[in-house]
């Protein structure tokens, strides 16, 4: 994937009006309720936000959304927070929503093996899990449906749908086939270069965690180093709870909570319109659509996956509890609670 230096793409936080401030002094919090509409200096002064301007990152094209999400590896260098993008997990977005919250500037973010963040001095380490089923789904669509620079990769390379070398079969095949006959060796990245043209869709997360750099080639993932790694971030998301996510990192990385964040008022919490950058990449089916034996394919190819986003969901209602007593707001609803179970348990 491409590696690019940031090129001060700006964002913009119009929309947020209101914020909770919370100023912790000993063991005593205090809450304070602000309003903040129009008032841009107060709101920089408090929350040392940078003055983002217009142009949204939305309305950016796809050149300038690369410059944006990765930071180039050869510029691997101190920054406040470490940002690991895992491909097919909300890694753009989360840069965005992410950079509204602190900075872009404080955030250094690559496709790359977390123990890059070992290699720079970073205070805090941010990770972002999806339900593996869902992850593999979209990481075969990514293949189909390339960006627009991945595609021009593609195309030099004669591989791209509707070129000799496109030879990705249809999804069930797909996973089938790595089951059934996989190379002992993991495939890190260069992908284009390998089977299918497509990614290697064994724990693919559980790879990123462990790998030692982007050209290696292991033969086992171990669970232990991702659960390890699961322990020691600052804090982690889910995917399945992007906007609940995002009210933690505010929390854990600048002690405050957005009024976004209150799941019990509806229209408080609407007024948050999550990025959801999908590289004008999009498709209809779904992980559940598939039959039992290719779920069965699935499961055999994410089994360490599975083990890190279980302990990952517990891990991460063990602090949006601790969240909710502490500020007695509620932020993961019961229902949204009920659905990540649920949706955990295959
Ligand atoms: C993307 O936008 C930038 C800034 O407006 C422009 O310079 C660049 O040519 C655009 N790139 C593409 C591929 O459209
Ligand atoms: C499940 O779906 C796959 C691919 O769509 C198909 O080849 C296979 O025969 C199906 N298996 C069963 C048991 O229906
Ligand atoms: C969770 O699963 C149960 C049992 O299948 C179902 O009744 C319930 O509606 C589901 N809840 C949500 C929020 O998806």
């Amino acid at each position: 994937m491409c590696l690019a230096e940031p090129r001060g793409l700006k964002l913009d936080t119009s929309r947020s009006k209101c914020y909770f401030h919370v100023c912790c002094m000993g063991h005593i919090f205090i809450l304070f309720v602000v309003s903040l509409a129009n008032a841009a200096a107060d709101r920089y002064s408090l929350l040392q936000l940078p003055s983002f301007k217009r142009p949204g990152v939305a309305d950016a094209n796809a050149s300038q959304w690369a410059s944006w999400c990765w930071d180039g590896l050869e510029r691997l260098h101190d920054r406040e927070i470490f940002l690991i993008h895992i491909p097919k997990v909300a890694g753009c977005s989360i840069v965005g929503d992410l950079s509204k919250l602190v900075g872009r500037d404080k955030i250094w973010t690559g496709q790359v093996c977390w123990d890059r963040s070992t290699q720079a001095k970073f205070e805090k380490t941010v990770l972002m899990l999806r339900r593996p089923n869902d992850h593999l789904l979209s990481i075969y669509h990514q293949c189909l449906q390339p960006g627009p620079l991945e595609l021009h990769h593609r195309q030099k390379l004669g591989v791209a749908q509707g070129q000799p070398g496109f030879t990705l079969p249809d999804f069930a095949t797909w996973v089938k086939s790595w089951k059934q006959d996989a190379p002992k060796q993991f495939y890190t990245q260069a992908y284009l270069q390998e089977r299918y043209h497509c990614s290697d869709p064994r724990n693919p997360t559980s790879r990123q965690l462990t790998c030692a750099d982007e050209t290696d080639h292991p033969v086992n993932i171990h669970v232990q180093k991702p659960m390890e790694i699961l322990h020691s971030a600052s804090v982690i998301g889910l995917v399945e709870a992007y906007h609940e996510s995002i009210c933690l990192f505010a929390w854990k990385l600048r002690n405050f909570l957005p009024s976004h964040c209150n799941c019990e008022d509806v229209a408080a919490w609407e007024a948050f319109v999550p990025l959801h950058i999908t590289h004008k990449h999009t498709y209809s089916d779904t992980v559940d659509d598939y039959n039992a034996s290719v779920q069965k394919d699935i499961e055999g190819l994410t089994h360490v996956d599975r083990k890190v986003y279980q302990a990952g969901l517990a891990r991460f209602f063990q602090e949006m509890d601790e969240l909710e007593k502490t500020l007695r707001v509620k932020v993961l609803c019961d229902q949204q609670r009920q659905k990540l179970l649920n949706t955990s348990q295959y």
